[in-house]
């Protein structure tokens, strides 16, 4: 007994890194697996997605390959339209696919702001929006899990560009929780960390021992199994063999008198009663910083 048999489970991005390992995770609790992947074929005459597709099978698993790109509203119609003609429905969807155009703000072209926004944000829009409403529809729910990052959550040098698209998922995800819980639909937010193609150039040896996909990949399949119970709107943050809440954190506050100063102001700050003490944040942006100014 696996604890995904009888389960179909849509994975963007999941021809590599953390989304292959996703992939064979829950494949291998009994999940149908729909491996989308938009990149193309490789020497070997395959695409990455269908070389995952080709070690689930041959693991005893089922799965099919979808190519389309998730950063438009056809593509992500098509993917469920792959996973309906495949499996007949569809219970996970997990929200991985993703890519870098690191630069400093002062050299960051449009289209490097444009296509990361695309990729990420709207991708993650592109293929929620039919899937969430086949799972209203079909009256049984389900389970998302969109991935933001901490370089959204606290900020990165040379991400503007992905820092908006991750924060922004972290909103939409926070919204899409809240429409969810009227139809059982669970909406989870990782923040993984982990070695991949994405992050290469910048990780040293050790990091790619420690921060493996598959240190990740079991906090995704915690977030859409029973395991997880009726849990929605949270994030983890997940790598190297840590995994923690994060959250968005108000202080105690400061109440002015009906007329206050700017100067008012400043003695609370100086008093520590606005702002809120630093807390060492572990593995937040552990790889360090991705562009040279
Ligand atoms: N690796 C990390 O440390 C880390 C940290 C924070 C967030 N993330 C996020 O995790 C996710 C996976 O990252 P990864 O490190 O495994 O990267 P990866 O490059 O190994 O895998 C991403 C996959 O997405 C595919 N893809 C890209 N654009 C696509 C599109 N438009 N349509 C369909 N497929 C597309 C790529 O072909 C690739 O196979 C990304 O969203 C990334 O931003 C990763």
């Amino acid at each position: 007994m696996g604890l995904l048999d009888g389960k179909v489970a849509v994975i963007t991005g999941a021809g590599a890194g953390l989304g292959r390992a996703y992939a064979m995770l829950l494949a291998q609790e009994g999940a149908a697996i729909v491996v989308n992947d938009f990149a193309g074929v490789g020497a070997d005459g395959m695409t990455p997605a269908q070389r995952v597709v080709a070690e689930i099978r041959s693991a005893g698993g089922r799965a099919v390959a979808s190519h389309w790109d998730v950063g438009t509203v056809a593509g992500g119609e098509a993917i469920l339209k792959d996973a309906l003609d495949a499996f007949g429905e569809v219970h996970i969807l997990v929200n991985n696919a993703g890519i870098l155009r690191d630069k400093s703000l002062v050299k960051m072209e449009e289209g490097d702001f444009d296509i990361v926004v695309r990729v990420h944000l709207k991708g993650t829009y592109c293929v929620t929006k039919p899937v969430f409403a086949h799972m209203k529809d079909s009256g049984r729910g389900g389970v998302i899990v969109n991935t933001t990052s901490t370089s959204g959550l606290r900020g990165n040098f040379g991400q503007t560009n992905y820092g908006s698209a991750k924060a922004g998922i972290w909103g939409f995800s926070n919204s899409l929780a809240i429409e969810g819980q009227k139809y059982g639909v669970r909406v989870w937010t990782i923040a993984p960390a982990a070695a991949s193609q994405l992050t290469d150039a910048t990780t040293s040896e050790e990091y790619k021992r420690t921060f493996t996909p598959e240190r990740v990949a079991p906090v995704v399949l915690y977030m859409v199994s029973a395991l997880s119970g009726a849990a929605t709107g949270k994030t983890l943050l997940a790598g190297g063999g840590y995994v923690s809440e994060i959250r968005m954190e108000m202080g105690s506050g400061f109440t002015p008198p009906e007329s206050f100063t700017a100067e008012d102001l400043a003695a609370a700050i100086e008093a520590g009663k606005v702002l809120m003490p630093e807390r060492d944040l572990k593995y937040v942006n552990a790889y360090g910083p991705t562009a040279k100014a």
